[in-house]
């Protein structure tokens, strides 16, 4: 980075200066104080130019002056300075205000483009520290560096040797330009802590898988049991139906092989000659009632008989009565002619009653006679008809024989039937075995899906344990990468670098200063007693012909030794990759050197500046003799200009 020009407006005691600062070599600023002849050279405006500077980019001044107090007394108000500054091909301009007129009190960047002269491109942004870090970012140097590399302050030259580990650490490490490895360290860290989060993820995500998986294969080993358990149950009930098949079937050959076949088509045919035989016997039967009926009809005629014989019967004993009257009549008076009644007279009468009785007489033979016919009818009718009963079919053995022809053949149908069930049975009991071996395993369905869950789960894991590598591998690099950045990475190996630069620089300033009595050492690293290498930033300081330590020095000891470490610093600055600073400023840095002394320093300043393009040197002494380039500060009642002079 080039300070190309500084202008200044009405700041501190500077009314209005234009100071071009590039590849200057070697030059002196001085004053003259015609405002106050007393003075000399003091109280000029010199060391404001350098604050002018400081002011410009940081917004503070070495002297510790800001706010309002900048702004130039006589003026009271349109403070303003801008630093030209180039970087490379980019050209900027920073301009800070104070009470100025268009810039009020704001802090602007504009960039400017060679192509487009006049053209400023601002770069300002919404707020005074978003600006300040663009231009810090700019610069690439922090206030604390620039103070103690770049510009040494009248009263606050930097007292290196005297900082503590922390302060001398950190402007290190901004002067080396590690704190942009702080920055990469940052980002190593959080890409680590990013790769980090992945690989942790999927350690979780694997272990999560590794847990479903033996979720899974314990599964997998239950319904196994569960399959094994329900095949060998169901060998078990087709193995039990096989025997109670077998059984059946031996029960069928055998109720087949005690079957007579013939038997029933007998009993049949011995039942349809039963049958035909009694209905012979009704036949036989309807025969005989016949001749009981007529054996019957016969005993009715035969008796038929007997109440005509009774009624003849009857006549001729009331004949027999009449006669005997008739008899008696005899000597009894006519009944007409009351003289008694002869023999003679009576005999016709009786011979009347006689005939009659004889014929009745007759008529009772002659009945007789036809009933004796009428009974040997009838005897003959009976004796006929009980020869036909004696001939008649037994019926009771037919129908017994009947009966238990019509048992057996009952016997013989349910026999049938029972070996029809038991058939029936058989084919039942064969369908269910046929079902039972045709039954999937329920279980089976269920261990292929299980199966297929677990090949699914491995491939998974393979699938995880593989980008799992890939993510171990990335975060093994981030971690490298952010151990190169660590501390005990990158930024230890140039702090080592850096050390023995510094101490090469330092011995030479502080030779030429001292003559070689007095040496001061950085180190950046030491050793803990146990041997282990940590972070300890000092700066001892010896005088071989005295002192220990920076302490026991003199004053000048002192000052010589602070100049050396600065000036080894800013080359430190001045040399490093990033942003070196082509500027050194070195206020009353003459300040306590006796004459040899001082003509060492300009001497070293001298090459600084042939090295570094501009070293400008502050100082209330006439440095003519080393130094042809020179500003002069004027101070009149007015304020102080800058002019100028060539020598
Ligand atoms: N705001 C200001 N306006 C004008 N003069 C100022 C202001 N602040 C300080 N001064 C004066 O400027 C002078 C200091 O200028 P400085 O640059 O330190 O002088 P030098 O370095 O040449 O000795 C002093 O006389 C001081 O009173
Ligand atoms: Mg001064």
């Amino acid at each position: 980075v080039k300070f190309k020009q500084l202008q200044i407006e009405n700041f501190l005691a500077i009314t209005e200066a234009t100071i071009a600062m590039a590849d200057r070599g070697l030059c002196l600023i001085q004053g003259e104080n015609q405002d106050d002849t007393s003075a000399d050279s003091n109280g000029a405006g010199k060391s404001s130019i350098a604050d002018a500077l400081c002011w410009a980019l940081y917004g503070t001044t070495a002297r510790g002056v800001s706010g309002d107090d900048v702004i130039n007394d006589k003026a009271g108000k349109g403070c303003m300075v801008g630093v030209r500054i180039e970087d490379g091909a980019d050209t900027f301009i920073i301009r800070r205000h104070r009470k100025h007129k268009t810039g009020k009190n704001s802090v602007t960047i504009v960039q400017l483009d060679f192509a487009k002269p006049g053209v400023e491109t601002d770069l300002t942004l919404g707020t005074d520290r978003l600006t300040q870090d663009r231009i810090d970012k700019i610069i690439g140097c922090p206030y604390e560096v620039f103070r103690a590399a770049v510009y040494a302050g009248q009263e606050q030259m930097p007292d290196l040797p005297a900082m503590t580990d922390k302060q001398l650490k950190l402007l290190l490490e901004e002067a080396a330009g590690v704190s942009l490895l702080e920055e990469a360290y940052a980002d190593a860290r959080k890409r680590l802590a990013a790769k980090t989060e992945l690989y942790d993820k999927g350690v979780a995500h694997i272990s999560r898988i590794e847990s479903n998986q033996v979720a899974e294969l314990a599964r997998l080993s239950t319904i196994q049991a569960s399959e094994t358990k329900w095949q060998t149950e169901q060998t078990a009930k087709i193995d039990y139906i096989k025997r109670e098949i077998a059984d059946l079937r031996e029960k069928i050959i055998a109720a087949d092989k005690a079957y007579d076949t013939t038997r029933l088509p007998a009993i049949e045919s011995a039942l349809a000659e039963i049958s035909k035989k009694v209905s012979g016997i009704k036949e036989e039967k309807g025969k005989l009632s016949i001749m009981d009926k007529a054996v019957a009809d016969a005993v009715l005629k035969e008796a038929s008989f007997n109440s005509d014989i009774t009624r003849s019967r009857n006549i001729v004993a009331k004949e027999k009565g009449n006669l005997s009257k008739v008899h008696s009549e005899i000597g009894c008076p006519c009944p007409e002619c009351a003289r008694p009644l002869t023999a003679v007279e009576v005999e016709p009468r009786q011979k009347v009653i006689e005939v009659r009785i004889a014929e009745e007489r007759a008529k009772i033979e002659r009945l007789k006679q036809r009933q004796e016919d009428a009974h040997k009818v009838t005897q003959k009718l009976a004796d006929e008809r009980n020869v036909f009963s004696a001939s008649m079919t037994d019926a009771t053995v037919m129908l017994n024989q009947q009966a238990s022809l019509m048992r057996e053949k009952q016997n013989l149908r349910d026999q049938l039937g029972r070996m029809g069930d038991q058939r029936r049975l058989a084919v039942t009991k064969l369908d269910a075995m046929k079902a039972l071996i045709a039954e999937k395993n329920p279980y089976s369905d269920m261990i292929a899906g299980t199966n297929a869950m677990c090949n699914a789960l491995r491939d998974e894991l393979d699938a995880a344990q593989k980008a799992q590598k890939v993510r171990s591998r990335d975060m093994e690099i981030a971690k490298s990468v952010a151990k190169v950045f660590s501390p005990a990475g990158v930024r230890a190996h140039i702090l080592d670098e850096i050390t023995p630069f510094l101490n090469g620089q330092t011995a030479k300033y502080l030779g030429a200063l001292s003559d070689g009595n007095i040496s001061a050492t950085w180190s950046t690293l030491s050793r803990t007693t146990k041997g282990e290498l940590r972070e300890r930033f000092v700066i001892e300081v010896e005088n071989t012909k005295g002192a220990k330590s920076f302490h026991g020095l003199s004053g000048g000891e002192k000052r010589k030794v602070r100049i050396a470490c600065a000036l080894a610093l800013q080359d430190l600055v001045a040399r490093r990759a990033v942003k070196p600073i082509e500027l050194f400023i070195g206020d009353e840095i003459d300040d306590a050197l006796d004459g040899h002394g001082l003509e060492r320093l300009m001497g070293i300043l001298e090459e600084k500046a042939m090295e570094r393009g501009s070293v400008f040197v502050i100082s209330h002494r006439s440095l003519r003799d080393w130094i042809s380039n020179m500003l002069l500060v004027v101070k009149t009642d007015k304020g102080s200009t800058v002019e100028e002079v060539a020598l």
